[in-house]
């Protein structure tokens, strides 16, 4: 029998050219512009946060993560988020983003922000925001900023623009 179960784990160099491709089929060439793509430019995505899902030799899914700031209060932005095609509806992007969600609470960080689909990500965990207290620094849909606390109470204390992580 072939193991079909997804192998979650932190992505490689050697992960990087199937991530791309990806990507590409996701998302399409517009993705560098938008707002969040903008939050990740020049930024190095967490190492440990930033996860593949292997099925055998095949990239079924990755989810990124990357240091930013809400207001003067750290924070990390969870995106891209995608799953191959062959792959989609096994649980495979709820299984990413569980995963980087508990890894971050484990390393220590509180909230975590994304520009998503309320239907799909409410069910792990994240909320829309009011944007009089988080301001995105760019044009977006506000019902599509969502975040998730790690810690009790890190919603309150995160209000601002929000902006890239200084390196
Ligand atoms: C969205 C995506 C990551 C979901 O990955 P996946 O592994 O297929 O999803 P899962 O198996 O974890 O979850 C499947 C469930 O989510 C639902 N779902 C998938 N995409 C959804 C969306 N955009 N909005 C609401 N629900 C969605 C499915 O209908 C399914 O529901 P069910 O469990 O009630 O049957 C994947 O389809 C993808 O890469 N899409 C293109 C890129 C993208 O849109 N990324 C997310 C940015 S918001």
């Amino acid at each position: 029998m072939i193991d079909l179960s997804p192998e979650i784990r932190p992505e490689t160099a050697a992960d990087h050219d199937a991530i791309a491709a990806l990507h590409d089929h996701a998302f399409g060439p517009g993705r560098f512009a938008r707002t969040a793509s903008r939050l990740r430019e020049g930024v190095a995505a967490d190492p440990d946060l930033s996860l593949v899902a292997r099925v055998g030799p095949r990239l079924a899914g990755s989810v990124t993560m990357t240091p930013i700031l809400i207001g003067a209060e750290p924070a990390l932005l969870l995106g891209p988020l995608a799953v191959d095609p062959d792959f989609e509806n096994r649980g495979i992007g709820r299984a990413l983003v569980r995963e980087t969600l508990a890894r971050a609470a484990a390393a220590g960080h509180r909230l975590v922000l994304l520009v998503g689909d309320g239907p799909y990500y409410g069910r792990l965990g994240f909320h829309p925001v009011s944007p009089e207290r988080v301001r995105m620094p760019g044009p977006v849909d506000p019902r599509r900023v969502l975040v998730a606390e790690l810690v009790e109470g890190a919603r309150e204390a995160a209000q601002g623009l929000v902006a890239r992580a200084p390196h």
